[in-house]
């Protein structure tokens, strides 16, 4: 009893520690919201981006909210962004990820040297590696689009959500391309779509009670189907398999934590390309003019190659492709939402582009959310909401770059893949495979929507945050195979 009293009273004493914090001279606009400690944790998860365009309208482009005790402070101006991702002494990445791991994926890696992980992932994903990687899964991409469709009358409509289609082919291209094992890689898409469906809630800890041993159940499930016993029966590991796995044990990371590891990789590396193969071809097919456009650039691609060189997918790397290229970068615009987080672990002084200067005080939180801006930033891209697949292309056809704020040109106009020093990784692969996907599926279906009036579905605002965005519900199509298809 009396145990119960002194920690009601050490709680009710730190409720008020938390809840009497103001605002100091030179610190950004401190808004706590209204209940004590959880201050504005209800509404940023909900809908983050809804929240702070709130808070943005309110404060401008810097302000510090509570969130669930946590003093965040929202720095949406681009132009000073590298004040933030340069900082590597007062600001620290680490911390706020080791957090997640733990109550996302159960996982622990005080032993990680970041510098060593990231060198170890630059191997894997680039350089030398990207190009077999790339075209093995441009060869896995193929042979699950045709497997699929074995068995069916060819002249006969097939009826399907294009997001379970998007995902579910790019994950299993994906899986086969890194783990190299077919046997058991429809069972992992369809546990790990139950997990994705979680994660959301599993990082801000906002679970029910049923969901939260379904989450227990799902993670351990892929722990399984994941680990090397299972995924090779004591046979040979997959090379990238084998390098993760040594690079773990050189690590000196347990044996428990090296399986759950694995998860944290088919996550970070399978999340992304399906969602954004999604909306890449749901704003080409409820977008006319768009999807003349491209097809008009993927049939010229084949006029160009009179030789005959290349077989046609391969046509992709051999040439520009500028509209294809401002179509994904129109995409990934409007529907891809990273959160960046630091732990200010020293007082820092914030030195913003336009000379302003602020305190960030230690113990705090620093976030940038490129979607709000630039992103969607009406003052950087005229109409944001809209999607307008030439929004970067020059007249000339080059690529658009030059994007403005405040009269200034802007280093940063959209950032897809994170800034700094844990920009994806797997940038140039997943741009290549996303163009691999849409280019298979347009030359090797008709693909139609199931109601010529649909719209895209809504975003599922709980996601912002989370990487690639996520509809709520599905856009349901048709396709069958073409008659007649480019020999690929
Ligand atoms: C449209 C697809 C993708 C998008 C939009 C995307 C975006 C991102 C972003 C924003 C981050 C940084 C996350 C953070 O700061 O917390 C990231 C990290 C990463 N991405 Fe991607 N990604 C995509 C696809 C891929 C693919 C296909 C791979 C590999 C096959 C990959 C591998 C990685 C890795 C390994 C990291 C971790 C980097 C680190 O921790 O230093 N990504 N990605």
């Amino acid at each position: 009893m009396l145990w119960t009293v002194f920690l009601l009273l050490n709680g009710l004493l730190i409720l008020l520690l938390f809840s009497t914090r103001k605002r100091k001279k030179n610190e950004p606009p401190l808004d706590k919201g209204f209940l004590p400690w959880l201050g504005h944790a209800v509404e940023f998860g909900k809908d983050a981006a809804r929240f702070l365009a709130r808070m943005k309208d309110k404060h401008g482009d810097i302000f510090t909210v509570r969130v669930a005790g946590y003093y965040v402070t929202v720095l949406l101006d681009p132009h000073s962004f590298d004040a933030v991702l340069n900082d590597t002494v007062s600001l620290d990445f680490t911390r706020n990820r080791n957090q997640l791991l733990k109550r996302v994926f159960s996982l622990q890696l005080p032993s990680i040297k970041p510098r060593a992980e990231r060198e170890w992932m630059e191997q894997h994903f680039q350089g030398l590696s990207f190009s077999k990687l790339s075209s093995s899964m441009n060869n896995h991409l193929q042979s699950l689009l045709l497997s699929d469709q074995k068995g069916c009358d060819p002249s006969e409509w097939r009826q399907s959500g294009l997001f379970s289609l998007c995902y579910s082919l790019l994950f299993r291209a994906g899986y086969l391309t890194l783990y190299e094992r077919q046997d058991n890689v429809s069972a992992v898409y369809k546990e790990f779509r139950k997990f994705d469906d979680l994660l959301t809630k599993l990082a801000r800890c906002s679970l029910k009670r049923g969901e939260s041993k379904a989450a227990n159940l799902s993670r351990e499930h892929l722990w399984e189907l994941l680990s090397p016993e299972k995924l090779c029966g004591g046979s040979e590991l997959s090379s990238w398999q084998q390098s993760y796995h040594d690079f773990l044990q050189e690590e000196g990371v347990d044996v428990e934590m090296q399986k759950r590891a694995l998860l944290l990789q088919l996550w970070t590396t399978q999340c992304n390309a399906g969602p954004a193969g999604f909306w890449f071809l749901g704003f080409l097919i409820t977008h006319p003019e768009a999807m003349e456009a491209v097809q008009s650039e993927i049939r010229g691609l084949t006029l160009q190659d009179t030789s005959h060189q290349h077989s046609p997918i391969n046509l992709l790397e051999a040439h520009n492709t500028p509209v294809f290229d401002s179509v994904l970068t129109e995409t990934l615009r409007l529907t891809a939402a990273v959160m960046i987080n630091r732990e200010v672990v020293q007082d820092k002084i914030l030195h913003m582009a336009n000379e302003q200067v602020y305190h960030l005080r230690q113990g705090d939180r620093v976030c940038l959310f490129p979607f709000l801006s630039p992103q969607m930033d009406p003052e950087i891209h005229q109409e944001p909401e809209i999607f307008k697949y030439d929004r970067f292309l020059n007249e000339d056809m080059t690529v658009k770059d030059e994007f403005y704020k405040d009269k200034k040109r802007l280093k940063y106009y959209t950032m897809p893949w994170g800034a700094g020093r844990n920009i994806c990784v797997g940038k140039e692969f997943a741009v290549q495979a996303i163009k691999q996907f849409v280019f298979l599926l347009l030359t090797h279906l008709d693909l139609e929507l199931c109601d010529p009036e649909a719209k895209l579905p809504t975003v599922n605002p709980s996601r912002y945050g989370f990487g690639m965005l996520q509809p709520e519900g599905d856009l349901l199509v048709r396709y069958k195979l073409k008659r007649k298809q480019l020999k690929i």
